[in-house]
């Protein structure tokens, strides 16, 4: 784990308030796995925030940011030049496999970004992707990139399917099946997505959100249940996840 100030190489807006950043910190990026993220910590602000890693190369790293509130509209004021406070990389990262098994990515809203090191490592996933909005709809074209066929899915019918993303992930799965499939995105997608897996006999890993303060273990901030053999335990989304086996997660 490493702690640095980096230098940002450019920054892109890629949505309506939604803004790609490159990162010139190879030594992090190095360490990168898929499904990790970095704790940034941003002038005035005691927490740091957590954001996914969306891309790794050996010169470093791509994150993407949607502002929320006061410290994500902040990070939306970094440009090019800038410095910016890393923490990273933390988390355990989505378990993979052997990259031509048939791999299923799903995500929501900005939960998509943590998805793309995945679809760079299985040589060609199926990929779900939910918005708003077709405005709001990001990476679809570096999904594609990467090898992967991009459904997409719109809430207001302004692009791809018209309605929420599980749908055509369900028909995918009912004609296809997959050998495994990963989640990213608001809970209730989650629990669309665990349900998915349980009916269609698929394993399952979902990336969970919590509110998180240290990110290394330390505190209770970010505690979630999870379904062990021994029943019900609290686990931390910074140190143990944020990703988990979809079957573990209490929704
Ligand atoms: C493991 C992990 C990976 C993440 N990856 C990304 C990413 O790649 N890109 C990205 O844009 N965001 C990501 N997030 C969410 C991001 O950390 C929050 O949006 C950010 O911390 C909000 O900070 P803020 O100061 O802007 O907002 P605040 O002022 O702290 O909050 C603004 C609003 O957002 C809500 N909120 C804040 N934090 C969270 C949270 N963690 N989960 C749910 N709601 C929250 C608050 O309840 C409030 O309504 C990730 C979160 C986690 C836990
Ligand atoms: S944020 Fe402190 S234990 Fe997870």
């Amino acid at each position: 784990m490493l702690q640095k100030a980096y230098p940002l190489i450019g920054r892109t807006l890629i949505a309506p308030h939604t803004h790609s950043f490159s990162i010139d910190c190879p030594d992090m990026a190095a360490l990168a796995r898929p499904g990790q993220f970095v704790h940034v910590r941003l002038p005035g602000f005691l927490l740091r925030r957590p954001i996914s890693v969306c891309q790794i190369t050996q010169d470093g790293l791509r994150i993407v940011v949607e502002e929320r509130g006061a410290g994500t509209e902040e990070m939306a004021r970094l440009g090019s030049g800038d410095l910016i406070d890393l923490l990273g990389p933390l988390g355990n990262g989505f378990l993979t496999e052997a990259p031509h098994r048939r791999a299923v990515l799903v995500g929501g809203g900005i939960g998509t970004p943590p998805l793309l090191p995945l679809a760079e490592h299985y040589h060609k996933a199926e990929v779900f992707l939910g918005f708003r909005s077709a405005d709001r709809a990001i990476l679809t074209e570096d999904f594609e990139a990467a090898g992967a066929t991009v459904t997409l899915a719109t809430e207001d019918g302004s692009a791809g399917h018209h309605g929420y993303v599980t749908e055509p992930l369900e028909q995918h799965l009912a004609r296809h099946g997959a050998d495994v499939l990963y989640a990213c995105g608001p809970e209730p997608m989650l629990k669309a997505v665990q349900a998915l897996a349980a009916k269609y006999h698929v394993t399952a890993y979902l990336s969970l959100e919590a509110r998180m303060a240290c990110g290394v273990g330390a505190c209770l901030g970010c505690a979630v249940p999870i379904l062990t053999a021994e029943g019900v335990v609290y686990r931390h989304v910074c140190k143990d996840g944020p990703v988990f086996p979809a079957e573990e997660v209490v929704l």
